[in-house]
């Protein structure tokens, strides 16, 4: 029996062959579109598959996510949802989308694109100082990612919240949950960071409405998925100065077209897609895990949920 290994960089498969192949000698590593007969695929590990191409497999008994995220998965029209589907949780990559948000909310805490600006404009000027516990962060999912991060930014001493579906309890971190604490937390969030799945009731919620309920003047980091972000209303909010600096490392098209007005958006900063790559190394130990627990019988780690979308 096969894995089908599909993903949109080239470079990642050998990565990927040889990290299985430690883990799982046994296992033999197709590439898409080299499928060979499709009966023989057990395992599926993508990243954006075409749709259809999950359904073409008669014998597929679990889908893994190359991703945290599963809605390039969900999106198939004709995804075999009696096929259970993992997602990647790799502590390797909550370690790194942590750094990530530790640094955008620290340049952004002590007005780092500011002095930026101010240099290339030749300005010499202090702008108000304040410690991190007089900086309140809000973090919109507090999951796997979520909640590592606000863990470590609460250790710098930020006065951190974060907002989930069900209630949670991280300590030092206020919990705040549902349509019903949003308005609460957002009140609050003066540097707003997205970390939440895109799913139906997520997508469009970085909007000019959730924007207007934020402090005045607060600060956008999305590294979560383009689709969060309504971008119509994303510009407006910062010229008005409502929003005073989006870190985008997400977007709805990636790569980000040439032309696409965010490119050149003073107070916009942008990533490419790179808060958190998969790490083949150690994330094939996580994979592997789970291929053998399937073929085992034994209960499956990080199992999505079709019903709620993540
Ligand atoms: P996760 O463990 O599933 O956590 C998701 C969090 O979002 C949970 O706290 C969940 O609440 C909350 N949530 C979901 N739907 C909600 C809703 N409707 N209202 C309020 N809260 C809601 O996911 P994760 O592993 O932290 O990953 C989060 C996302 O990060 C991924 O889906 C992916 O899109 C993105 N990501 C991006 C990169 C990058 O490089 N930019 C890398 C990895 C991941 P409950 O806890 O109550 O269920
Ligand atoms: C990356 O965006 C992921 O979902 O892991």
């Amino acid at each position: 029996m096969a894995v089908l290994f599909r993903s949109s960089s080239s470079d990642n498969a050998q990565r990927w062959r040889e990290a299985l192949a430690r883990e799982m000698p046994e296992l033999e590593f197709r590439v898409w579109p080299v499928i060979g007969d499709p009966a023989e695929i057990e395992f599926a590990l993508v990243w954006h598959p075409q749709p259809g191409l999950l359904a073409s497999l008669p014998n597929l008994r679990l889908i893994a996510s190359l991703g945290a995220g599963v809605d390039h998965i969900l999106s198939d029209p004709e995804l075999p949802r009696h096929v259970p589907l993992v997602r990647l949780v790799d502590p390797y990559m909550t370690v790194a989308m942590s750094e990530y948000v530790l640094m955008q909310v620290l340049r952004l805490h002590r007005h780092e694109p500011d002095y930026a600006a101010q240099q290339r404009a030749g300005i010499w000027r202090e702008l108000p100082q304040s410690n991190a516990s007089e900086r309140r962060v809000g973090i919109l999912g507090l999951g796997e990612l979520g909640r590592d991060a606000a863990v470590k930014l609460r250790a710098l001493g930020f006065d951190v919240a974060g907002w989930s579906r069900t209630a949670k309890s991280v300590e030092g971190v206020a919990s705040f949950h549902g349509a019903d604490g949003l308005g609460a937390f957002l009140a609050r969030s003066e540097i707003l960071v997205c970390l939440l799945p895109l799913t139906s009731e997520t997508e469009n919620i970085l909007n000019r409405e959730i924007f207007a309920r934020l402090p005045r003047g607060a600060a956008l980091v999305n590294a979560a998925r383009g689709g969060h972000l309504a971008e119509a209303d994303l510009i407006p909010a910062l010229d008005s100065g409502q929003l005073s600096w989006a870190v985008l490392d997400v977007f709805r098209d990636e790569p980000l077209p040439a032309g696409h007005p965010f490119w050149r958006h003073e107070r916009i900063l942008m990533t490419p897609h790179v808060a958190a790559a998969t790490n083949p190394p150690t994330a094939a130990r996580v994979v592997a895990d789970n291929f053998r627990r399937c073929r085992e019988g034994r209960t499956l780690l990080n199992v999505v949920d079709y019903e709620a979308g993540y």
